[in-house]
């Protein structure tokens, strides 16, 4: 059966920024930014961005393209009878582990959006302050609208790469564009906004901590979707006239547009209504909720966000379950619409049950100290995430070697690109990316 493919440069590049424009931008970017010095904590970022995160994306674009392979068969194609596809092994972790938790969150903005289209969210929903904690801890509420959040995800996946993925990342990425820059307008001309932008922005290089940067670390990781497979797997469906060059750096830019963006359309309104910034989901359950209660236009204003929120959240949770699907079908040779029946009622739909009780009933139930869907969250972000990057870097580097590289970067040499700029990247795959991971890590262990 021939492999699937997407269709063309834009497609390629909406199912990326589709993959890294989540929860990730909307809710813990503005926040971080704000608290951790503005501009000082921006420039930290996209140097990040630049030296480890952009070298960690082409070498999951170059071991996905070259192989043509799911994650974990990636690792068996390029290096047959070694130890190297346990790295696959625990990339599929990862993805689970994050849409256990992503799904309970989109059921949690499934049910915002219901009620702001029937206008119960800004009169009487949020004035009630423990709207969200009443959401959170019920049992079957919160259950019901995660399982249609994962069925839609679902629905998605199972029709496939160009009629799925391709097609709805196309038509819900430009409208996520717009509907977030109107958000940004409107939000930025309200009165007393200006307190907003110069928390975001105004560069205070005293808060910048080394704790700051680790932050800085963990978010660029998550917010690019690195480190779990998701760049293999959606490279290994690119055609192989494209350049890799050209959708890291877009993807990279685009999502750094859009976390701005989110800041800049969440911040001024919090300040404009003298609410306190913060983060995650009392964010966007809680705080923002409250300002559409004093808006004027919070009626309207609230359908337009939690559209937004939501179509964050689905693009990147189509994305999660595409790993996992992608492997099932490569590996076990199983249709594509089994695979996602199988994985999502067997493998995900327990996991987010449990995930979704954690904040109810279950919230009593702790390891090290945290429930269930803060751990998922941690060992997710801070273990597999980062311990996978750090293999794909090396794999790419000290495996398969410049030779390859140069390959696949330049397109089998047919792309005109300057064999400077391969030298540079593949410096910062083989070196720097390696080397700044394990000195982050050591540095957090410490
Ligand atoms: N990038 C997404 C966000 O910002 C989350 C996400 C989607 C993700 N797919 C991923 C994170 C794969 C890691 C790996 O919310």
């Amino acid at each position: 059966m021939k492999r699937e493919s997407f269709g063309g440069r834009f497609a390629v590049l909406v199912a990326m920024v589709g993959s890294a424009v989540g929860l990730g931008n909307l809710w813990r970017f503005p926040y971080l930014v704000g608290r951790n010095g503005g501009a000082a904590f921006i420039i930290v970022y996209l140097v990040i961005a630049l030296i480890i995160c952009l070298p960690i994306m082409l070498s999951e674009e170059i071991i996905g393209r070259r192989s043509e392979s799911n994650v974990y068969g990636a690792f068996r194609k390029l290096a047959p009878k070694s130890k190297w596809n346990i790295v696959g092994i625990i990339s599929l972790i990862t993805p689970i582990l994050i849409m256990s938790f992503y799904c309970v969150v989109g059921g949690w903005i499934i049910y915002y959006l219901m009620q702001s289209c029937t206008f119960h969210l800004v009169h009487g929903g949020a004035t009630d302050p423990d709207m969200f904690g009443k959401l959170a801890t019920r049992t079957w509420t919160p259950m019901i609208y995660a399982f249609i959040f994962l069925f839609l995800t679902g629905f998605i996946i199972s029709r496939g790469v160009q009629k799925g993925i391709e097609k709805y990342s196309k038509f819900l990425m430009p409208l996520l564009f717009f509907c977030t820059l109107g958000i940004a307008i409107y939000s930025m001309t309200l009165p007393g906004s200006s307190e907003g932008l110069r928390f975001l922005f105004k560069p205070d290089f005293s808060k910048l901590s080394l704790n700051a940067i680790f932050e800085a670390l963990g978010q660029a990781f998550f917010s690019l979707s690195l480190g779990s497979g998701l760049v293999i797997t959606y490279s290994s469906y690119i055609k192989k006239n494209e350049s890799l060059v050209y959708t890291a750096f877009s993807t990279s830019i685009m999502d750094t547009i859009f976390a701005l963006l989110a800041g800049m359309a969440i911040m001024p309104a919090v300040f404009a209504f003298g609410m306190e910034p913060s983060q995650g989901p009392s964010l966007i359950f809680i705080t923002i909720p409250l300002i559409f209660a004093k808006m004027a236009t919070g009626p309207i204003v609230a359908v337009i966000f939690f559209f937004v929120v939501f179509v964050a959240a689905i693009t990147s949770s189509i994305s999660l379950l595409e790993i996992v699907t992608s492997f099932a079908c490569d590996q076990y040779g199983w249709s594509r619409k089994n695979a996602v029946i199988i994985i999502t009622s067997l493998v995900v739909l327990p996991l987010m049950v449990i995930c979704s009780l954690s904040t109810g009933v279950l919230s009593n139930f702790t390891i090290f100290g945290k429930n269930i869907f803060d751990l998922f969250d941690y060992v997710s972000a801070n273990v597999c995430m980062i311990l996978c990057a750090l293999a794909f870097v090396i794999f790419v580097g000290w495996k398969l070697k410049y030779e390859s590289v140069e390959d696949e970067l330049s397109n089998h040499g047919s792309l005109r690109i300057s064999p400077a700029l391969i030298k540079t990247l593949f410096f910062l795959i083989k070196w720097v990316a390696p080397i700044a991971i394990t000195a982050i890590i050591a540095m957090n262990f410490m």
